[in-house]
């Protein structure tokens, strides 16, 4: 299996981060937690609003320089909180700006209930890479730190993530926010 580095962005609550680092401890992976030149605004609304505005200008954040040797990871966790329902833009800065020929990518994301299309949105950002089954886990719905998924279904697929052959759970990319169908 190799190396395995587990690529994130956590901004509100951590909540991104503590699925990071149920993954490191359980695949004794390293963990690169990606951090903006220029921070968000603390305020909810200006950091939606912030958002929102990069995502239709298509701006890619500048990250802060960060000690990782890409090359000699063969495995990639890529984590992100949900943003309009797809990926925080400083994962998408993180993708732009490597290749994954040859790597493999297994995509995580936190959510408050509508998780949109991210898991995809990662796997497209990441050509020519092998893929791993993907992962949402939800939050509580007021985008606080309350998990509602299981750690049990978490730890199943931590467990099975890199295992060869290994599929997405199709119920896990089925329900949005209280089971509902997406
Ligand atoms: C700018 C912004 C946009 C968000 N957009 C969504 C969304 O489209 N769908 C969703 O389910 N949650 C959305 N959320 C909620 C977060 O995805 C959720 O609370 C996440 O777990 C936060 O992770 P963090 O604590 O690691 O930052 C958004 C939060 C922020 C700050």
């Amino acid at each position: 299996m190799g190396k395995i580095l587990v690529v994130y962005y956590s901004l509100v609550n951590g909540n991104t981060k503590r699925i990071a680092d149920l993954i490191a401890e359980r695949k004794d992976a390293d963990t690169l937690r990606l951090q903006t030149v220029e921070p968000y605004p603390d305020n909810d609304k200006a950091r939606k609003k912030k958002a929102r505005e990069d995502d239709e200008k298509g701006i890619l954040p500048e990250l802060e320089k960060a000690n990782y040797d890409f090359d000699s990871y063969d495995t990639f966790y890529i984590g992100t909180p949900v943003w309009g329902c797809s990926m925080a833009a400083p994962v998408r800065s993180f993708l732009a700006s490597h290749d994954f020929t040859g790597k493999k990518v297994i995509p995580f994301a936190t959510h408050s209930g509508e998780p949109g299309d991210v898991l995809s949105d990662i796997r497209k950002a990441c050509e020519g890479a092998e893929f791993g089954p993907g992962f949402l886990i939800q939050f509580d719905p007021q985008e606080g730190p309350i998990m509602m998924t299981l750690y049990a279904e978490i730890f199943k697929w931590i467990k099975n993530s890199t295992q060869e052959g290994a599929r997405e759970e199709p119920v896990n990319r089925m329900m949005g926010g209280w089971g509902r169908p997406l």
